[in-house]
């Protein structure tokens, strides 16, 4: 089995500040590479900028700014974001580095040594704002203003001249390739959208432009520079040092297990990507995972309808652990979903004040009392205790399938339930009224912590930052951690010491 691990985020375009949607993504593919780390697998987690094309162009032309000063400016916040986000990510990549122009320069000589592409003419749409091409029946007329039907923004007419890839050639091996690997492109339901359209027919794609400069140029005709999305999409390579496929990154990391993407950018990755990788003879990424928007009221986050929630700002406000379990829990994984602050602040209340911050802060403050922050040393299970701790090992290998199927809803389902599961024992078993019992005393407390211990490494990927806390209380370090210790029943030592715990998530209330 291969236990490597490389996923990636879109890379960002920074025309603007980062937003909710952005950190979405982010969070959700971080949430990926810790819980593979501490299964055992060796991890990349990749994520950065994308900073050519007209749109970046003309965003800096706005601001009198060269591309490239006004692309360092904004590059910066995103990696700022990175760690505000607290990503575990190994690299981050923006596209005016020289690694990538390489990496890309020698995709485009294959494909042209291959005759895979070739010189034309287009004339047709063009969206700036989506960097993309859209035929005639892909256009709506609203008073005059052409638009994207499927992503509303405004189009333009373009006419030069162009190189093309025959995109055509390939309709037939990708239908295959889907055919052959059907979970290749994920959820099922964008899978058959894209198959739908793959189907519908495939026109060879317009892959240079030549009225504008800010872009990587074709190393045979530089007066063209490579179309914007050939460009971002080799980045996945570029970062692991393509076009050296003997490098240890490349041969360790490629192809990689899961490109996560907005499912906007679900026909650049599903679509035209595996169509250059079949072209050039590079293998094709193991899964392509397009998940919903976050919407504001009923419409998607953008900066041209500008309803931004701010990441930043939320986390200053309630921090940044409850904005990564709320995406990740409230948000079903794979639809659209909501974010707003009373949603947010009731999902802190319930889920992480009360059910796990609670749990916790009980069953230490009741040891602390009762057995000096010590882990107790006479302990017997009984069968309701047994049934309970087995849970984990009962449900492992669902959780590790949850995890390979990217089913972050069943996930957090078995967290949720294991939480109401723990409270529960410690409410109905009273230790506090086993205090001439010191063996059953001892028990309880002794389960309680075990459950605590599972579920916290269950809730590591999520909230990292609290689930540390309450991991380096029992002695665990973060590079200790082993995700298939849950299924341990006595991983705690008898007779150990614990640390105090200070309150996790304070509780927000109405006036706040
Ligand atoms: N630069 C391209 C991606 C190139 S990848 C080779 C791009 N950039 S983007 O900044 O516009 O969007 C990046 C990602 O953020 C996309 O996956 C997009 O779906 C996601 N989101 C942008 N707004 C979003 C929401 N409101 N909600 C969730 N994600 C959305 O596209």
């Amino acid at each position: 089995m291969n236990k490597n691990f490389y996923i990636t985020t879109p890379i960002y375009y920074p025309s603007a500040k980062p937003h909710m949607g952005h950190a979405y993504s982010s969070i959700i593919a971080d949430f990926f590479a810790r819980i593979k780390k501490i299964q055992g697998s060796k991890v990349f987690f990749l994520t950065g900028t994308d900073e050519h094309g007209l749109k970046i162009q003309r965003a800096a032309e706005k601001k009198n700014m060269k591309p490239k000063d006004f692309c360092d400016e904004i590059s910066i916040t995103f990696r700022d974001l990175s760690k505000t986000l607290n990503l575990s990510n190994n690299d981050f990549i923006r596209t005016t580095e020289k690694r990538h122009f390489v990496s890309v320069q020698n995709l485009w000589n294959i494909l042209e040594n291959k005759k895979e592409i070739y010189l034309s003419k287009y004339s047709g749409w063009y969206s700036v704002s989506d960097e993309a091409f859209y035929s005639d029946d892909e256009i709506i007329d609203e008073d005059g203003i052409k638009k994207s039907k499927s992503s509303g923004s405004l189009v333009e007419w373009v006419e030069e001249e162009s190189y093309f890839f025959k995109l055509s050639n390939w309709e037939k091996p990708l239908l295959k390739y889907y055919e052959e690997n059907p979970n290749f492109i994920m959820p099922e339901s964008r899978k058959n959208e894209v198959v739908s359209f793959v189907k519908s027919g495939l026109k060879d794609l317009s892959v240079s432009r030549k009225s504008f400069s800010w872009g990587i140029k074709v190393p045979s005709n530089p007066n063209h520079v490579i179309y914007v999305w050939l460009d971002a999409l080799t980045n996945y390579l570029s970062a692991l040092n393509y076009p050296d496929t003997n490098d240890k990154l490349f041969k360790d990391f490629w192809p990689a297990s899961v490109h996560l993407i907005g499912k906007d950018i679900l026909r650049f990755h599903a679509v035209y990507w595996p169509a250059f990788l079949l072209a050039a003879n590079i293998p094709l990424p193991k899964r392509v995972y397009g998940h919903g928007w976050i919407l504001s009221g009923d419409e998607k986050m953008s900066k041209s309808k500008g309803n931004i929630l701010d990441p930043i700002e939320i986390i200053k406000k309630y921090g940044l652990d409850p904005l990564r379990y709320y995406l990740i829990k409230e948000v079903s994984f794979g639809n659209d979903g909501n974010i707003s602050k009373e949603k947010l602040e009731s999902c802190i209340n319930s889920d992480l004040a009360n059910n796990y911050g609670n749990l916790c802060q009980r069953v230490f403050a009741f040891n602390e009392k009762n057995l000096k922050l010590e882990i107790p040393s006479k302990i017997k299970f009984n069968d309701s205790d047994l049934v309970i701790l087995n849970n984990f090992d009962k449900n492992y290998d669902n959780l590790i399938s949850f995890i390979d199927n990217q089913d972050i809803n069943s996930y957090i389902n078995f967290i949720v339930q294991q939480l109401f599961t723990a409270n529960k024992y410690f409410n109905d078993e009273e230790p506090w009224k086993k205090k001439g019992d010191e063996e059953r005393l001892g028990t309880i407390i002794y389960v309680s912590l075990e459950l605590i211990r599972k579920i916290t490494i269950l809730l590591y990927p999520i909230i990292p930052t609290s689930a540390l806390k309450i991991l380096n209380a029992f002695e665990i370090n973060e590079n200790e951690i082993d995700f298939k210790s849950i299924k341990s029943n006595n991983f705690l030592n008898l007779g150990q010491k614990i640390k105090k715990i200070n309150i996790l998530f304070k509780k927000i209330e109405k006036n706040d």
